[in-house]
């Protein structure tokens, strides 16, 4: 008995010095010591020996497995070791590698003179309101004193939806939805997306607007120009040039178009201001007491003023950019100049 022991250790000792993994050596275990192990199989037939023999082979066996559990036991922990050590190894970083670059992304130009020009009429007290992009015909044209048929419709080429459904022309509809609603004192300003059947490098077909109106007794075209002086001074810089130039829009008598001196040659004449040394900024005039009419205000009792400006043209003249459509064009080497 002793020496069939004495071959198993040294078999069992011989396998485990060559096992590489925790697997392997466990595959060991229980080939010699499971419940069908051959040191187990050994311990079971010591009741079939003779008395006189059994306590010498029952020594010798339980000798052999306690040897053999220390062997596992110190292989276990060797194994383990270099296990540990590889995936080390393998999950290492090579801090000589060059780093990911991470890009930050940021805002719009367009989103950005949005947000300044929505702030400087924050500042003198405008709040603000929004009005849906797809329009009914009645508050892109017809309560704004352009009715069907009218030449004036020919000023903006529109995208209709059949009959009475229009992509709004301009942020002019959301004078009327907020009237419709509200009474005065009123004094709003209104930024949003507007659509035009329109492409060149001054025109897109797609582009954005800020509506702005006051509505009180006693408006007067001093507050218009007050006001719209007072935003040329904050966006453009104090002593920028400013005219008001006579012009004609339905839903405004007096109707005046701003222009600014030229901030590319600074109004001696170029190729942006078409050598006239100014360039137009935007639409105002006094509201049409017809607009009130259909608003249910009395226009003997109020008056106001409104304006539409159009952002892309800010956004061109802040920062001397020659053709609209860069802007929607999605080129970050074009974008990536603005962060
Ligand atoms: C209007 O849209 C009037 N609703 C403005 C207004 C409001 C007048 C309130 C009186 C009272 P106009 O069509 O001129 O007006 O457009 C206003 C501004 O939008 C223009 O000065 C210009 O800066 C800009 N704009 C017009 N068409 C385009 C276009 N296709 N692409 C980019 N900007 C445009
Ligand atoms: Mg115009």
């Amino acid at each position: 008995m002793k020496k069939k022991v004495d071959k198993l250790i040294t078999d069992a000792k011989t396998e485990i010095e060559g096992v590489e993994s925790s697997k392997e050596l466990e595959a060991i275990r229980v080939k010699y010591m499971g419940k069908k192990g051959k040191i187990t199989a050994l311990l079971k037939s010591l009741g079939e020996l003779p008395d006189e023999e059994r306590p010498a082979a029952g020594e010798a066996v339980n000798k052999g497995r306690k040897q053999l559990e220390e062997t596992l036991k110190t292989s276990r922990e060797t194994v383990r070791s270099s296990e540990s050590a590889q995936k080390l190894r393998s999950q290492s970083v090579d801090i000589t590698l060059p780093a990911v670059d991470h890009v930050m992304g940021h805002r719009h130009p367009i989103n950005r003179v949005m947000e300044e020009v929505l702030d400087i009429f924050r500042g003198m007290g405008f709040s603000v309101r929004k009005g849906p992009e797809i329009e009914k015909d009645y508050y892109n044209f017809e309560a704004l004193n352009i009715p069907k048929d009218h030449p004036a419709r020919d000023m903006q080429d529109t995208f209709y939806f059949g009959e009475d459904t229009v992509l709004r022309t301009h942020t002019s509809p959301v004078q009327i939805r907020t009237m419709e609603t509200e009474q005065p004192p009123l004094r709003i300003v209104s930024p949003g997306k507007v659509y035009r059947v329109d492409y060149d490098v001054t025109h897109s077909p797609m582009f954005h607007q800020v509506e702005g109106f006051i509505v009180d007794d006693r408006i007067t075209f001093s507050d218009l120009k007050g006001v719209l002086i007072e935003f040329v001074n904050q966006f453009f810089g104090e002593g920028t040039p400013v005219r008001f130039r006579p012009s004609f829009f339905p839903f405004t008598e007096p109707s005046a178009e701003v222009d600014i001196g030229c901030v590319m040659c600074s109004g001696s004449g170029c190729r942006v201001c078409s050598d006239s040394g100014w360039l137009e900024i935007l639409g105002s005039g006094m509201i049409h007491p017809e607009v009130f009419r259909f608003v249910n205000y009395d226009p003997e009792k109020y008056s106001g003023f409104a304006f539409g400006v159009g952002i892309e043209r800010l956004a061109m003249l802040r920062y001397g950019i020659d053709d609209i459509r860069l802007f929607f064009e999605n080129d970050l080497r074009f974008l990536a100049q603005f962060s």
